[in-house]
């Protein structure tokens, strides 16, 4: 089959929408009518049946990119008395840190290499030492990389320690299986434009309700206060501040297709098809990975970039580009890399094609894959 798309974004977000889902944008919406607030709430219900929550948690959708739920979500559910336990293997771990610092919270880091996933016995271990810690974040795909974090392991090992889960499964929802009726957790953060396939635009947080409730007054912000912002929404039904209506519409017409295609089963198994033809292909090319296939989440996927001088990321990104495919930089501390995101509206031979696309564009560049330190071929 070919694709319908003129290009396609292999990158995490934003990333390729279908049309019926750009389509749900042409229509002007007031944020007081009857009609956009059923909208909003079907919208809610929605999110909350995907992670099959007994009724515990509510939405609390807001405007933004994902790091404003993040943000939102530490500055509110973590009180200015508590202490975050942040565990990191990549960036976006480090960014939960960074805004813990910035919001003055009191927070420890359990550091993790870039290419292993946090281990469970060692947060434990932690939390044994540390009477003080109340809130856990975990990110459960580091999308740095593609490593898939343990979250059903660690949320037990927070569990048993009486302490607060809050997991930022920005990269992972809708995709990879979250259960709150069998994993125990605070709160999920994730957003609009990424495994859902909508726009970007804004985040939701699906959080306990007492918790946040109990959380009032925390916030070090009015914008971002996850209390007020659900509070209100379940008075009136209406945003505090301008919703992104379109960014609204369109994410209800993305997840009514993510239902018509079979829900978060089929999406995991359509990304995880998507990510075996591009790891089979690559791995017949020679290019090394950063990440061990048992680790890795069928989100994104790091490359080593080719060992040759006549490698160069921008031009090869150019090439690429023109010829239909958007790549995505590598994104770690320790080595060149590249990525390339499974997810969005692309298929297995969509993969296929980019990387016949990779192979022909390096040729011109001539650079030769001669192999370097990695995951070796075929794990
Ligand atoms: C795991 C994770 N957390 C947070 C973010 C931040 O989201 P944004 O770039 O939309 O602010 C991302 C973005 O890709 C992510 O993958």
């Amino acid at each position: 089959m070919t694709s319908p798309h003129a290009q396609l974004l292999l990158t995490p977000g934003p990333l390729t929408t279908t049309r019926r889902t750009r389509e749900a944008m042409l229509r002007d919406w007031g944020s007081r009518e009857t009609d956009f607030i059923d909208l909003v709430a079907s919208l809610c219900g929605k999110l909350l049946a995907i992670i099959n929550s007994p009724g515990r948690h509510v939405c609390v959708p807001l405007q933004g990119s994902g790091t404003f739920a993040v943000e939102a979500a530490v500055g509110t559910l973590l009180p200015a008395s508590g202490k975050a336990l942040v565990l990191i293997n990549g960036a976006y771990g480090r960014r939960i840190a960074k805004i813990c610092q910035v919001l003055k919270r009191s927070y420890v880091e359990l550091t993790f290499p870039e290419d292993a996933p946090v281990d469970p016995a060692q947060v434990a271990a932690k939390l044994k030492e540390d009477a003080v810690i109340s809130h856990v974040f975990l990110i459960h795909c580091e999308t740095t990389t593609g490593m898939l974090n343990p979250l059903q392991e660690v949320a037990e090992a927070v569990a048993r320690a009486e302490r607060r889960l809050v997991v930022d499964a920005m990269s992972s929802f809708g995709a990879l299986p979250i259960d709150a009726a069998r994993t125990p957790f605070e709160a999920v953060i994730a957003a609009s434009g990424k495994c859902l396939e909508g726009v970007p635009g804004m985040g939701f947080i699906l959080a306990d309700e007492k918790d946040l409730l109990a959380s009032a007054g925390n916030s070090h912000s009015l914008a971002l206060d996850l209390t007020d912002q659900y509070v209100n929404l379940k008075k009136t039904g209406q945003w505090r501040f301008t919703p992104p209506t379109h960014v609204l519409a369109a994410l209800h017409e993305a997840v009514a297709q993510f239902e018509e295609e079979g829900g978060q089963a089929a999406r995991f198994a359509r990304y995880s098809a998507n990510c075996d033809a591009l790891i089979d292909a690559m791995d017949e090319k020679g290019f090394q990975r950063v990440i061990a296939r048992r680790h890795q989440a069928p989100i994104i996927v790091t490359f080593c970039a080719p060992e040759s001088p006549a490698y160069h990321f921008k031009t090869f990104y150019e090439k690429v580009r023109k010829r239909g495919f958007v790549l995505y930089p590598g994104k770690l501390t320790e080595a060149e890399t590249f990525r390339v995101g499974c997810i969005g509206d692309v298929r297995a031979s969509d993969m296929e094609a980019a990387v016949r696309v990779f192979d022909d564009c390096l040729a011109e560049m001539g650079v030769q894959l001669r192999g370097r330190a990695g995951i070796p071929l075929g794990q």
